[in-house]
C-alpha cells in the first residue's frame, strides 16, 4: 500500500530510560498543528472506521498495543502498532479502523490539521465512490 509508510524514530537512551523528541518537518513530514491521544479503551471496542480526504496522520503507539487495518479501496493491510520508536505515516485516502486495544494502550496521533468533520468520509461506500 503505497499511501502508508512505517517511520522509526531513533531513541536517545541513557541510564535513566528512554526519551523520544519527534520535531516538525524533521522527524515527522508535515506541520502538526494537532494531536490527539486515545487511552482507556474498554475492552472489546474498536475505533475509527473512517477516511479523511485530507489530513496526514502519524500514529505512534506510546504504551502497549493496537492493530490498524488500512484500506485503499483494493488491498487491506493490517498493521500491529507495539513499539514507541514506530510511527505509521498515512497519507492521502485510506480507510482505517483501529482495534484489539490492550487495555494500558495509549495511541499518540500527529495530525496535520485542526480537527474538521468535514474531512471525514465515514461511510464506507461514500469512500469507494469518492476513491
Ligand atoms: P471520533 O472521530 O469518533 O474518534 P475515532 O475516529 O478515534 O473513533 O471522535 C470522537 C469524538 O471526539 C467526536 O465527537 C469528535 C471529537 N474529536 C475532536 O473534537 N477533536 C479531535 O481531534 C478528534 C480526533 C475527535
Amino acid at each position: 500500500m503505497k499511501l502508508v509508510k512505517t517511520l522509526n524514530f531513533s531513541t536517545i537512551g541513557d541510564n535513566r530510560g528512554s526519551l523520544i523528541a519527534l520535531e516538525t518537518l524533521i522527524d515527522i513530514p508535515f506541520n502538526i498543528r494537532r494531536v490527539y491521544y486515545i487511552f482507556d479503551t474498554l475492552s472489546g471496542v474498536s475505533r475509527g472506521f473512517h477516511a479523511h480526504r485530507d489530513l496526514k496522520q502519524v500514529l505512534i503507539c506510546v504504551k502497549g498495543s493496537c492493530r490498524i487495518l488500512l484500506d485503499d479501496g483494493k488491498h487491506k493491510k493490517n498493521i500491529i502498532l507495539n513499539n514507541p520508536q514506530t510511527g505509521l505515516l498515512i497519507e492521502d485516502l485510506v480507510w482505517r479502523e483501529m482495534h484489539d486495544f490492550s487495555e494500558d494502550c495509549v495511541l499518540l496521533v500527529l495530525a496535520s490539521e485542526y480537527y474538521d468533520e468535514t474531512d471525514y468520509i465515514r461511510d464506507y461506500d461514500n469512500f469507494l465512490r469518492y476513491l
